[in-house]
């Protein structure tokens, strides 16, 4: 399959010794969140960009187009190998690809025939990562992804075009279509996972596998120290805020979500040191009076919130937040990945996430100028992106 590492040669049939093979395995187990120092990271980021330009540059058209009709495979292999749990077999000891049949009860796609049957497989770096117990696993997270993508994707066509019996137009102001309402006869995202317990689980622990995989920097790049409280505001299971509480002197929290969001991250948490210092609260993010009142050193969290919402929704959201922090000196954080910084965007695939917010939620990432256009109509002003060592970055904001 694409992803492994061919471990064997056809009809030889090599087994690594058994101390090789764990040692390899156990190298791929490292923690991998670390990114270099400074200088290194944006050498490192500059090298990355200019090598995929070249790749794509020295590729012949055609074949680049090919390849990427074809990319859709390689999601829909890593979805296969997770449901299928085959990092976690191959954990045990290398494979053929008919042991795995059998593993998984015979299946002709896995087992092979012919020379290639004697071929062994193991996991390699990147299917490591895809182990339930890697500690950067990103099993629900993967799977979160192409659960809230597909369905919705295969109807962009459809909600690229205009539809004329929305206001009998089809000028600048026609609302986009939702395709939402296509595939779910009009539930939102969220509606859709609300109905559905372990949908809604896949979710909540993908969200909450980002802060095992990629936001180091955002942890340790910004100074966290200066805030009182922080309100994470949709905050899922609270993971990201209990990454900062445990690597910083922010004496307490509270994590805001749905209601039957937050049950479930209350109870997680209620054995834990942090739950003296971690509340739960539930409502919703277009009801001001059921967020928690700002204080004086608060800082607002709305990580990967803002994405999910089209511009009219962005503003009620943040004006929400506005009347909640009254007249307190609180600070508002938005923390997404963004577009409109021509480095990052590529390298962190910025321009994918838009469109899948675009998809699933007619929402958008969005660049420092409209940033600075919602937030003076919401009662804020823009002030700054702080760019750290994470495909996320942190756009800061006061009140007016
Ligand atoms: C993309 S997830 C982000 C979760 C978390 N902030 C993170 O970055 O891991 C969006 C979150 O918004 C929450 N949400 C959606 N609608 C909401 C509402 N009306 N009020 C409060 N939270 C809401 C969802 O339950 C979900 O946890």
């Amino acid at each position: 399959m694409v992803l492994w590492r061919f471990a064997g040669s056809a009809g030889g049939a090599q087994r690594q010794s058994q101390k090789a093979f764990a040692e390899l395995e156990a190298s791929y187990m490292r923690d991998q969140t670390h990114p270099p120092p400074w200088p290194i990271y944006y050498i490192a980021v500059r090298i990355m960009h200019f090598t995929q330009w070249l790749a794509m540059k020295l590729q012949l058209r055609p074949v680049f187009i090919m390849q990427t009709a074809a990319g859709f495979v390689r999601a829909q292999v890593l979805e296969t190998i997770i449901q299928l749990d085959i990092p976690d077999v191959l954990a045990a000891g290398p494979r053929t690809s008919a042991e795995l049949a059998a593993d998984k009860g015979s299946n002709k796609v896995l087992s092979k025939s012919g020379p290639e049957a004697h071929t062994l497989y193991r996991n390699n770096s990147n299917t490591a990562v895809l182990r339930a117990d890697h500690p950067n696993c990103m099993r629900n997270l993967v799977q979160a992804v192409i659960m809230t993508g597909k369905p919705w994707l295969n109807h962009l066509t459809w909600a690229m075009q205009k539809d004329k019996s929305v206001n009998g137009q089809t000028g600048p102001d026609t609302p986009p279509r939702l395709m939402a309402e296509r595939e779910f006869g009009g539930q939102s995202l969220w509606e859709w996972q609300a109905a559905d317990p372990a949908r809604d689980k896949i979710f909540n622990d993908g969200m909450a596998e980002i802060d095992k995989s990629a936001i180091y920097g955002v942890i340790h790049d910004h100074k966290w120290g200066q805030y009182k409280r922080l309100v994470d505001i949709g905050g899922g299971y609270g993971q990201f805020t209990k990454s900062i509480l445990l690597n910083h002197d922010v004496p307490s929290a509270v994590v805001f979500d749905q209601p039957h969001v937050v049950e479930p991250a209350r109870k997680a948490l209620a054995d834990t040191p942090l739950k003296e210092r971690i509340m739960f609260s539930g409502g919703s993010f277009f009801d001001a009076g059921t967020l928690p009142a700002g204080r004086d050193g608060d800082a607002f969290l709305l990580r990967q919130i803002l994405h999910d919402w089209s511009d009219k929704q962005v503003i009620e959201i943040l004006k929400s937040c506005r009347r909640a922090m009254g007249a307190s000196s609180s600070r508002l954080l938005i923390v997404e990945q963004g577009v409109g910084n021509k480095l990052l965007d590529r390298i962190c695939g910025a321009r994918q996430v838009d469109i899948h917010m675009m998809g699933a939620l007619n929402g958008a990432e969005r660049s420092p100028q409209q940033w600075q256009q919602l937030l003076s109509a919401s009662g804020f002003a823009f002030n700054g992106v702080d760019y750290v060592r994470s495909p996320f970055n942190i756009v800061q904001a006061l009140p007016i």
